[in-house]
């Protein structure tokens, strides 16, 4: 996979009406590693689950933070990589095709509004390159969500 056309192809989709939902699917359907692609965004003390793709629905949709390792990546603000959720601690399952998981922070003037979520079904399936893009993917991300609130206000 061509990391940094698919960059290009998500800072065009950004443009999109539903950009947030439009880049999930994008994600889902262009790496065949990211086998479940999600998006959770605080509300108080919650992750709260926006848009996703993959087989099947999640059961998380509310997740609070410092639980589990979505909660862990928003309370820290740092990206967590687990190479078999098998032998980590904090993992809540979902899937049982869930062998390994990234979640990357999406943040906005400095604090975690988000992140990103994604379940691969092999072993070890994310490593620092997708590190490194999905990190520059939630800045998009960001924008797209600061964007759409800001409309949302605006309508109000
Ligand atoms: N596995 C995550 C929960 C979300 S599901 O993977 C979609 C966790 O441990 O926080």
């Amino acid at each position: 996979m061509d990391y940094e056309s698919a960059y290009r192809t998500i800072t065009r989709l950004a443009q999109e009406p539903n950009a947030a939902q439009v880049i999930v699917n994008y994600l889902h359907d262009h790496f065949p590693a990211y086998s479940w692609v999600g998006l959770y965004w605080v509300q108080g003390s919650d992750l709260v689950l926006g848009e996703w793709k993959g087989p099947e629905a999640t059961e998380h949709t509310r997740i609070a933070i410092g639980t589990g390792v979505c909660g862990a990546a928003a309370a820290s603000g740092r990206t967590e990589i687990v190479g078999d959720v098998s032998r980590d601690s904090r993992y809540l399952a979902c899937f049982s095709s869930t062998k390994s998981e990234i979640v990357v922070p999406i943040f906005a003037d400095g604090s975690v509004i988000g992140e990103i979520d994604i379940d691969g079904s092999v072993l070890n399936a994310f490593g620092a390159e997708d590190q490194r893009f999905l990190g520059r993917v939630a800045a998009v991300l960001a924008g797209v969500r600061t964007r759409t609130s800001a409309a949302r206000a605006a309508r109000r």
